[in-house]
């Protein structure tokens, strides 16, 4: 079997690799130049893929710029990035182009699936018109369907395989080709009604988090005030064996998807006259963290009696999360802006980031980073951290995770 893949990135490149050990032959497609060259020279840039899990596929995966060569898949998985707009609207840009870019040379009996996180309709709506631009009719000369990606990067308990996987089909025919397909992969298949069940199964998932989140950052604002604990408090409920979910404060949601996925949601829901007030009050109060972190270092700083200004403040970790190398909407980075705008003198240590350009600034290790500074802020804590040598490294120091708990100093504050 030959399937395509469109966008090799975080959610593509895994699905190549995951079909090509499963024996399929992939024909993988990115605008990307330079992703098409590192995965022929054997380079991956993906955290969840080693260089020597690609090696051992590499041979069945065939990667290029040309759209020409997925004429010749039986399946299409479409794994395109669907950011926001500047005014935070659904920016559908690189889907359309895909779309149309597939319609050109897309063939009779062809499966195309739409894995990218998006509002309820984009299949049936948007993506099923551009396709059949090529003059076949989706659902009856081409399969079409929408199965959402679960990938959680950098995750190593559930996998592709061991994650159910759900599908819905634009007609009955679609959904068995996807099923199908997606069998070889995943060992439970989820099957809904159609795409637009499937499209907004993902949303809940994502917005679910996101409010959940909100929740306990609204709490750790308050616990802040009223000088109470949020960890020993979120510790405590987690306690509870039922009806209760644990889910951590900390300093803003990051990555590709709980900062975005909810406004794809709101803005769908505007066309029905229903406001989402739930799922866009959460991203109000995970907006705010950034500030109320950046504003809590600076509290910190003032009761050592020190400015912002002049004080040079070591950054522990800028990704968005533990273990990736991402820095997609990473709070950190709006953590540092807002210090630097005060005029603190930034320097930072993330082992999974060698450069922030934007900052002109590199990573230094750990004890470099710490060396001389007036305050340590942990923003994210990778895996292997020793949140005791920060604590020990420096004169102040600011825990956005939770880390240093268990740890009790004069100089230490907690979110
Ligand atoms: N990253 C995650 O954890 C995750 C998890 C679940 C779902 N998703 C969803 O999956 C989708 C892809 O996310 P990602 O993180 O893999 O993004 P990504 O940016 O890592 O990868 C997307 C790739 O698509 C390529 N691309 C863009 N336009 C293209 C075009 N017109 N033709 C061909 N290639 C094109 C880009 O060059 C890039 O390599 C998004 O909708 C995202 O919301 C992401």
């Amino acid at each position: 079997m030959i399937i395509g893949i469109v966008g090799l990135g975080y959610v593509g490149l895994p699905l190549a690799v995951a079909f090509a050990e499963e024996g399929v032959e992939v024909v993988g497609v990115d605008l990307d130049a330079r992703k098409v060259e590192a995965l022929r020279s054997g380079r991956s840039y993906v955290e969840d893929v080693s260089d020597a899990r690609l090696a051992a596929a590499a041979e069945r995966i065939h990667p290029s710029t040309r759209f020409a060569d997925l004429a010749r898949a039986e399946a299409i998985l479409i794994a395109v990035p669907t950011p926001l707009t500047r005014n935070r609207e659904p920016d559908l840009g690189p889907l359309v182009d895909a779309a149309r870019s597939l319609a050109g040379v897309l063939q009779a009996g062809q499966l195309v699936v739409l894995e990218s996180t998006t509002y309820p309709g984009t299949t049936r709506e948007r993506l099923a018109p551009l396709l059949e631009e090529s003059g076949l009719a989706a659902g009856k000369d081409f399969h079409l369907a929408f199965s959402p990606e679960r990938v959680d990067p950098g995750r190593t308990d559930h996998t592709l395989r061991t994650t159910p996987k759900v599908v819905g089909g634009l007609t009955e025919g679609c959904l068995a080709a996807a099923v199908a397909l997606y069998e070889r992969v995943c060992d439970e298949i989820v099957t809904v009604s159609g795409p637009e069940v499937a499209e907004l199964s993902k949303l809940l998932e994502n917005i679910f988090r996101s409010v959940n989140i909100a929740l306990v950052n609204e709490l750790a604002m308050l616990c802040d005030r009223m000088q109470i604990d949020v960890w020993e408090v979120v510790e405590a409920a987690a306690t509870k064996p039922y009806g209760y979910m644990r889910f951590d404060p900390g300093p803003g949601m990051g990555g590709h998807c709980l900062p975005v996925d909810p406004f794809y949601l709101a803005w769908k829901a505007r066309e029905y006259d229903t406001p989402t007030e739930f799922v866009e009050l959460a991203g109000e109060v995970n907006q705010a963290m950034p500030y109320f972190c950046a504003e809590k270092v600076a509290r910190a700083l003032n009761d050592h009696s020190k400015a912002v200004r002049g004080s040079r403040v070591a950054i522990v970790g800028v990704a968005y999360k533990p273990g990736v190398s991402d820095l997609r909407e990473s709070p950190a980075l709006k953590i540092m802006r807002l210090l630097a705008d005060r005029g603190a003198e930034l320097t930072y240590h993330d082992d999974h980031v060698p450069e922030l350009s934007g900052f002109g600034l590199q990573s230094e290790s750990l004890a470099d980073a710490l060396e001389g500074s007036d305050a340590a802020v942990i923003v994210t804590a990778h895996p292997g951290l020793d949140p005791r040598a920060v604590v020990e490294g420096a004169p102040i120091v600011i825990d956005l995770r939770g880390v240093t708990r268990g740890i009790e100093a004069g100089h230490l504050t907690r979110l």
